[in-house]
């Protein structure tokens, strides 16, 4: 295969790249992109379910809204089983660590509500069972519409295929509490080509996911970000001059990085509603760099394109590694060139002591960001995890130019709203 410029062709613009170079200059525990260290003792939100991905209610323009003075949070949820026979140990004790690594194969989209911003209370599943068209009901993005309170969930449809789709539905409040109506049709709205996106067929591993649909603050046109590989058969990919970058004198050597082959895809609407979608090329690649760019998001700020995306440790190439966090990039135009922020990229990494105690970062326009616990290590040997499914105490940054600083930590799953809309 060619390289990513001769591949995208000179229109409408090339993709840019998070080159080996720039991961190079990743530091894990620098303490101004380091997540603070979560406690072992974390109140957990339910007993009975897990969350991770959150989705919190935002307006077109990225801003997070509560309605008529609620908070509304959307997470990807599977119920916990600590009786399931299927999830205790030879000891018959419950295993929650199976469980917690089985919960992808039965994600399925809840809401929860909140006066103050945190203390969420469940209010349950968004869509009745056999609404959603396939087994996994993955990460994307709700978007209050109008006054009415009409509300359209941007998801990812998963097994079979990765489609990424839309349901409309509408949130109705009470005093007591906010409830979601409708969401009783499934739109599909499109899957990766082949040709700038990998598919299944290309790639048993490939990712094609997380809508998040916005406003460019600048043409004012509808598109969508989401997370993808580059097109083209597993292992065809080259990893040259262009993705290598600018490295020191032994560090040419890119080992078996031509399989990792993330990106950031973008669609841009055809309509104003958003139901018919033309897929452009990656505003970034990550060839030869990390595997996986998942649930990519903006906050516009000062004019320019904060564009932010979570990656793991273990989907970094040979040769790069980093923290399980969320990294950045940044352009004056929403096409880019985008180059990585803090040099590198990363932006709030877990410390090294705890790799996984969060995941799965949302960065909000007010700087701060949230994300849930994964696990984290108890006891004096740090051998043992305790499992979350629960959310992190929120973080707050600082974004100044193409630097970020963490600045702040608050409350578990602290995530005020920015605007309140009061429903007609
Ligand atoms: C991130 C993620 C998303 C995906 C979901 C699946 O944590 O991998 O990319 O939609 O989780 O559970």
């Amino acid at each position: 295969m060619k390289s990513i410029t001769a591949k995208f062709g000179k229109t409408p613009h090339q993709p840019s790249l998070w080159t080996r170079a720039d991961a190079l200059k990743v530091r894990a525990d620098d303490p101004t992109t380091t997540q603070p260290l979560v406690s072992a003792d974390f109140p957990v939100l339910s007993d009975k379910v897990f969350i991770w991905d959150t989705m919190p209610l935002r307006d077109i323009d990225g801003n997070i809204t509560s309605v008529d003075g609620w908070s509304v949070i959307f997470t990807l949820t599977a119920d916990r089983h600590p009786t399931d026979p299927q999830y205790l140990d030879q000891n018959g004790n419950y295993d929650i660590t199976r469980d917690w690594n089985d919960r992808h194969g039965r994600a399925k989209m809840y809401y929860w509500f909140s006066r103050t911003g945190k203390d969420w209370k469940l209010g349950g599943r968004v869509m009745a069972e056999g609404v959603s068209p396939t087994v996994r009901e993955w990460a994307g993005t709700p978007i209050l519409l109008n006054e009415q309170g009409e509300v359209d969930l941007y998801y990812t449809a998963v097994t079979p295929g990765a489609t990424i789709v839309k349901v409309r539905g509408r949130v109705v409040t009470t005093e007591h509490g906010v409830n979601l109506v409708g969401f009783e049709k499934v739109k599909p709205l499109f899957e990766a080509d082949g040709k700038m996106y990998q598919t299944e067929a290309q790639n048993a591993f490939w990712g094609f996911r997380d809508p998040w649909p916005f406003r460019d603050p600048k043409d004012g046109k509808l598109y969508m970000l989401f997370e993808g590989n580059v097109a083209g058969e597993r292992g065809s990919h080259t990893v040259g001059k262009a993705e290598i970058g600018d490295v020191p004198p032994g560090y040419e050597d890119v080992g078996n990085s031509r399989f990792q082959t993330a990106c950031v895809g973008i669609a841009v609407a055809r309509d104003e509603d958003g139901d018919d979608w033309e897929m452009l090329p990656p505003l970034l690649t990550a060839v030869g760099v990390n595997d996986q760019t998942e649930r990519p998001h903006f906050v516009f700020q000062d004019g320019k394109y904060y564009l932010f995306t979570i990656s793991h440790t273990f989907t970094y190439a040979d040769g790069v590694t980093g923290p399980d966090g969320v990294y950045g990039f940044v352009a004056d135009s929403l096409f880019g060139p985008y180059v990585p922020l803090n040099g590198s990229g990363l932006v709030l990494g877990n410390p090294s002591s705890q790799p996984f105690q969060t995941y799965s970062h949302c960065v909000m326009p007010n700087g701060l960001v949230t994300s849930f616990i994964d696990s984290v290590p108890t006891g004096e040997s740090g051998t043992t995890m305790r499992i979350g499914g629960t959310e992190a105490p929120t973080v707050g940054i600082k974004i100044k130019g193409q630097q970020t600083f963490v600045v702040a930590e608050y409350d578990y799953g602290y995530i005020p709203p920015m605007l309140d809309v009061t429903l007609k």
